[in-house]
This record gives C-alpha cells, sequence and structure tokens, in this order.
C-alpha cells in the first residue's frame, strides 16, 4: 500500500487539535483521538455511543513509546517480539505516572495495548507524540468496519476525516490477552491461540465468556448487522441471505459465500463486509451454513453467535 503523506498530514494536523479521526488499521479500522486527552476519548465515547464503562484500546507505534505510560513483563516481551505489529491486544498495568486519560480505562490501573502492522497507522503513529485511543470505528454493538466506505456508512459526515487505507488485511479484530498474571484470552481475534501457546510454552486460559464481564467485546450481543442470524443452517427458509462458507457448485442470487476456495483466512476477511452488504440488499434474515470451527474459524463462529443473539 502506497502511502499518502498529504493525507497523513491532514489525520495528524485533526489529531493535534482533539479532533476523532477514523484510521486503517489490518484487523479493522479504528475511531482515533489522542489518548492522553480527556476531550478527545469523550468525543470517541460520544460518536460511538459506547457506554462509559467500556474502556477503549490505545494503539501504540513501539515499546519503547510504550515505556511511558505502562509496566511489563517477560511474558509480554515474548509475545511482543514475536508478534508485534500485529492483531494483538494485551491488558497491561498503568504506570502511575502515565499520561492516560482517565476516561479512557475504567479498569482500575489495566490499560488494552495495541501495536497496529498497517502502514498507514505506523506512518501516523510515528508522527505523533501521543499514543491514539482507537476502538473499532462502527456504532456500539454493530459490525465492524473494514473498509473506509464501512466508516462512512455508520458516521457519515460526523467524523472529521477518513484516512484511507484499502480493505483491512484480516478483517477481524485482534486477539485479546490479560498477560498481566497467568496469561488469560479475553476475545478470540485475528492471532490464532495455538500460536500464542507456542511461544509462551504454557497453558493459557481462555475467558471469553465469564460470568463477570471484564471486557465488553465478550459480551453475547455484539457484532450484530442488525437482522436476525441463525446458525448451522442445512436448508434455509424463503427470502433468507445464505451465508456459507466456500463456493458451492450451486449458486443463486440469495447466496453468500466468504471463500472461493474454502479458506478461513480469505473467509474471515470477507466475514464483516459480506454481513454488510446483505444487510443492504434489504435481507430481513441471513442463514449461514456450517463454519469449520478451528484457527480462524473459531474467531469467526465467535462472531456470528454473538451477532446472532440479536
Ligand atoms: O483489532 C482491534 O482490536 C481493533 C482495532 C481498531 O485496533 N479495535 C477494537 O476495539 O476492536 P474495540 O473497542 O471495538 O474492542 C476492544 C475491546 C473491548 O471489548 C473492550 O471492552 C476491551 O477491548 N478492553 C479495553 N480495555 C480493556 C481493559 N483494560 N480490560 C479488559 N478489556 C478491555
Ligand atoms: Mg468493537
Amino acid at each position: 500500500m502506497k502511502i499518502n503523506l498529504a493525507n497523513i498530514k491532514k489525520a495528524k494536523k485533526l489529531l493535534n487539535k482533539c479532533e476523532c479521526v477514523a484510521i486503517p488499521t489490518e484487523t479493522v479500522y479504528g475511531l482515533a483521538g489522542n489518548a492522553y486527552s480527556d476531550s478527545a476519548c469523550k468525543k470517541i465515547f460520544k460518536l460511538k455511543k459506547r457506554p462509559k464503562n467500556n474502556p477503549l484500546i490505545v494503539h501504540y507505534y513501539n515499546i519503547q513509546k510504550l515505556k511511558e505510560d505502562c509496566n511489563f513483563n517477560n511474558n509480554f516481551h515474548k509475545l511482543y517480539k514475536r508478534f508485534c505489529p500485529g492483531p494483538i491486544t494485551f491488558i497491561l498495568n498503568l504506570k502511575k505516572n502515565s499520561k492516560i486519560s482517565k476516561i479512557v480505562t475504567n479498569k482500575k490501573g489495566a490499560l488494552a495495548v495495541r501495536f497496529p502492522k498497517h502502514p498507514v497507522a505506523r506512518s501516523l503513529l510515528k508522527k505523533l507524540s501521543f499514543p491514539l485511543a482507537a476502538p473499532s470505528a462502527n456504532l456500539s454493538s454493530k459490525v465492524s468496519a473494514v473498509s473506509s466506505d464501512n466508516v462512512r456508512e455508520d458516521f457519515g459526515k460526523k467524523i472529521k476525516y477518513v484516512l484511507e487505507g484499502g480493505k483491512s488485511s484480516i478483517g477481524l479484530e485482534s486477539t485479546i490477552i490479560d498477560i498481566r498474571n497467568r496469561p488469560k484470552i479475553l476475545r478470540l481475534g485475528g492471532l490464532e491461540i495455538s500460536v500464542i501457546k507456542k511461544v509462551l510454552k504454557k497453558k493459557i486460559l481462555i475467558k471469553t465468556n465469564p460470568k463477570k464481564i471484564s471486557s465488553p467485546g465478550q459480551l453475547k450481543i455484539h457484532y450484530s448487522p442488525g437482522i436476525p442470524i441463525r446458525l448451522n443452517v442445512k436448508r434455509i427458509k424463503n427470502n433468507e441471505a445464505f451465508l456459507l462458507f466456500s463456493k458451492k457448485k450451486e449458486r443463486k442470487s440469495n447466496y453468500y459465500f466468504l471463500s472461493q476456495k474454502g479458506d478461513l483466512k480469505e473467509a474471515a476477511k470477507n466475514l464483516y463486509i459480506t454481513l454488510r452488504k446483505i444487510k443492504k440488499n434489504k435481507y430481513k434474515s441471513i442463514a449461514v451454513g456450517k463454519i469449520p470451527n478451528k484457527g480462524l474459524g473459531k474467531t469467526i463462529n465467535d462472531r456470528l453467535i454473538r451477532a446472532s443473539k440479536f
């Protein structure tokens, strides 16, 4: 992806004035603001209609910049070295003298931190003197945005600027891991747990459906296209859109395929864009065929299960 420096400059100028800007990342687009500024962070919550108790992820250029705000341990170092920048978010302890706005996190002293890999996001972060708070750039509880058009569909002119970065290459949000004590996955995401396990060489707890919610990404109703979804369907009903994992010989106008060649990465990349397309084409409900429950398929199924609680 070619970086347009004039666009980066425009985004930087607005962010310096504590305005919100949508930015591309390799997972999904983010709605970004200065993480050190109360007024910028307040704007993010307002635009997204996000509940105040749902803390924001903060995006850093690299570990050097993070040192000013957070403490970290050996497990963090191992994962950072192997996967960053990339689709993994860490829950870390904030330093007492950190400059992070109190509005970002309601969790006593814990901060969600990510290092996006998208070259446009990296180029922007490198030029800023502050990290970016950036939840996914969609209305709260709805499907995330994986293109600049998706962002505009949700926010129209309410966002001052959408920084162009093409289609997100992963298309699913980052995997969230609480790394402060015993490593614990809080949200399945674009990085598979099996590869995290290989690096840490130990068992990892998975707490994506806890009784007590510590991360609203764990909420049951989330990622919803705004119409009902039925899962593991073999036979569709009249007027339903049929969402299928891989391309079938039989093709009808209401059939939507996540992957041409039955590839989970491709399916992940197409998931949100296809859900949005079906809604736009005025279907009143979606039937989903079986999706393999391995690797990224687990994340796809996690999102569809939550979206089906509509
Ligand atoms: O891939 C991603 O993670 C994207 C891109 C833009 O970076 N961002 C994203 O943000 O998905 P968001 O806000 O939609 O989801 C972040 C999740 C939320 O469920 C939030 O509750 C959780 O992270 N979270 C944030 N801070 C937390 C904390 N201190 N402890 C536990 N969970 C936290
Ligand atoms: Mg989100």
